[in-house]
């Protein structure tokens, strides 16, 4: 049994109302997401910035309610459960944001900020609280007398590592990690990925990984999601995403990534045009306009994600007939600065890494 699983979520915001407040328009920021999410495990939800990302994370954790679809955790019905219910499962499942500052009340010491969900939730008697806030900075790296501080004392490094002390404050089965290092510096960024993966081994955490950042994603994630205007349009474990990607969008966010030789042979997939909005999405596949793989089927029937006996699903029309996904690799495995920097911080070769197929070359065909 799945610790979360999603099921044909859908969320359609109000954009424009009539003079009555009745809707006329609507964002269809998720538009039919089912996933995943195993105990212990990482799946990254990755795409351009307004696919629908953030969206999904709160509708999982019933901070905003889906229009349609079921969302299961530990099998139960998460979308029948009642104030009690919905409490206890706060605890289960924490979400860490981009901004670690905004989330800390400054009028709060960190030692009040990493009592309150103690208290909140009874985990531990009022005697030990200051023992456990000790041990929960000692926990994220953090000096036990830092409790004493107030939040902007702290750079935005040491910030998310309070975020996650209060995160793990109520001993999470699963946390959603909403861009958590794509406002800090290279340095930090790769000591809060392995801040967050050394914590998933000792505590057996589960995450979900939210970024636009395919680098920070290929060392994190154990499974990958790619989301393009409201939807999954494939899924995959990292190594056959990054080694074999084959939707159109997906190869071209890997031929994105940077690589920093000017001399290196390599040339972006470029995206065609602008991204459409998901105030009014294409029919068809809404990736049509951008693909240029894109035939006359693809105008008017949207895809269907379908999974190979791998497990590793895609909604393309033609993923059958694209070619092969080789042409996307790096032709001499250079690597961007920071994607080397981040693989130097987990221990891998760049060797190793650029095997894996962050990188770039054109294989465009003519249009179908
Ligand atoms: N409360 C809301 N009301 C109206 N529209 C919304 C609301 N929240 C999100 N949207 C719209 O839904 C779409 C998806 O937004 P979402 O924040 O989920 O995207 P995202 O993938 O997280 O983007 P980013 O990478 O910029 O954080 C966007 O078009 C956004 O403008
Ligand atoms: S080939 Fe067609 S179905 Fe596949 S991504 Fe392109 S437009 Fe969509
Ligand atoms: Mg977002």
């Amino acid at each position: 049994m799945a610790l979360l699983e999603a099921k044909d979520l859908v969320k359609h915001f109000p954009a424009a109302r009539n003079l009555f407040g009745r809707p006329t328009a609507f964002v269809r920021a998720v538009d039919g997401v089912s996933f995943a999410v195993e105990a212990g495990e990482t799946l990254a939800i990755v795409g351009e910035s307004g696919c629908g990302k953030s969206t999904v994370s709160r509708l999982v954790l019933r901070l905003i309610e889906p229009d349609s679809g079921q969302i299961r955790f530990e099998g139960k019905d998460l979308l029948a459960f009642g104030s009690d219910a919905l409490r206890a499962f706060r605890r289960h499942a924490q979400i860490i944001f981009q901004d670690p500052y905004a989330p800390l009340n400054p009028r709060m010491t960190v030692g009040q900020i990493l009592t309150e969900p103690l208290g909140l939730h009874d985990l531990v008697p009022a005697p030990r609280r200051r023992q456990r806030v000790e041990e929960l900075l000692r926990l994220v790296g953090l000096e036990p007398r830092f409790a004493r501080r107030y939040p902007h004392e702290f750079s935005g490094g040491q910030r998310q590592r309070i975020a996650i002390a209060r995160a793990l404050a109520v001993e999470p089965k699963l946390i959603i990690c909403d861009e958590p290092v794509s406002a800090l510096d290279v340095s930090i960024r790769s000591q809060i990925l392995n801040l967050l993966r050394d914590l998933q081994d000792r505590l057996s955490l589960a995450y979900i990984f939210v970024s636009h950042d395919l680098a920070v994603v290929k060392h994190i994630a154990g499974r990958v999601a790619v989301m393009n205007l409201g939807r999954i349009v494939e899924t995959a474990d990292t190594q056959s995403l990054f080694a074999a990607p084959r939707h159109p969008y997906t190869r071209a966010l890997l031929s994105a990534i940077p690589v920093p030789k000017p001399a290196a042979r390599r040339s972006r997939i470029l995206l065609q045009g602008e991204m459409p909005s998901a105030l009014h999405p294409p029919t068809g596949c809404s990736f049509h306009p951008r693909c240029a793989y894109a035939a006359s089927r693809c105008r008017v029937e949207a895809p269907q994600l379908l999974a190979d006996g791998a497990g590793h699903a895609t909604a393309c029309h033609r993923t059958a007939e694209l070619p092969d996904a080789g042409g996307v690799v790096p032709l001499d495995g250079a690597l961007s600065p920071t994607l080397e920097k981040l693989v130097a911080a987990f221990g891998r070769t760049a060797e190793g890494s650029a095997k894996c197929g962050v990188g770039t070359g054109d294989t465009r065909p003519a249009k179908g």
